[in-house]
């Protein structure tokens, strides 16, 4: 299938650019699901957090981070010291990627194809929003706002200038705070050194 080109930019508005993202074919990945996961929150926002894709209970609501990872996540900006209405939040693949297994359908990471024709909305969600920090959630959300493949682990914590207007900042997926061994001070450490991340985006933000 081919990629279309871009019929409408810049878009009027976030509300018109939602309206677009939510009928997208720009990959495969929109056959199989059942709804558009667009970002949601603030979008006067100066912190924007980007994650990777909706999961399973994301792809039934319709709305980021509702599932495991975004409950995750959500207390994790309350014990950073906000709550996620004051945030934008937004995914770098809008359509849920997944192997059906009997009974559950299974995570598949997006590949460099279907990260790309998203791009198209996520670039456009930051130039609405414009935000002052963006806060990238895992290598997807890095890979697909920097344009190459990043190692979290190595570059986390960091800020950079992603663009001259826009610090970036990168940290770990919640998902990956999920899948620690059950070490409950390990996990522990990692909860909190993953809240140290979001308080130093907000920080930078605010
Ligand atoms: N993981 C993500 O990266 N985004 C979501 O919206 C949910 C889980």
């Amino acid at each position: 299938k081919t990629i279309e080109p871009l019929v409408t930019t810049p878009y009027p508005t976030w509300e018109k650019l939602k309206e677009q993202a939510l009928s997208c074919q720009r990959c495969q990945l929109c056959y199989n699901t059942q709804k558009t996961v667009f970002g949601e929150g603030n979008t006067q926002a100066p912190l924007m957090l980007v994650g990777e894709q909706p999961g399973d209970q994301e792809d039934i609501e319709g709305r980021p981070f509702v599932g495991p990872a975004g409950k995750v996540l959500t207390q994790a900006i309350k014990h950073a010291g906000f709550e996620r209405e004051n945030i934008y939040l937004t995914n770098a693949v809008k359509h849920f990627k997944f192997k059906q297994i009997p009974n559950r359908r299974l995570h598949v990471t997006p590949n460099d194809e279907e990260i790309h024709a998203c791009s198209l909305w996520l670039e456009a969600e930051k130039a609405l929003i414009q935000p002052k920090v963006v806060l990238m959630l895992g290598g997807s959300a890095a890979k697909a706002l920097l344009k190459r493949p990043v190692s979290v682990l190595k570059e986390r914590s960091n800020p950079f200038t992603l663009s001259p207007e826009i610090i970036g900042l990168i940290t770990v997926h919640p998902s990956y705070l999920l899948r620690m061994e059950d070490n409950k001070d390990r996990k522990r450490e990692a909860y909190f050194k993953f809240v140290e991340d979001i308080k130093q985006a907000y920080q930078l933000a605010v």
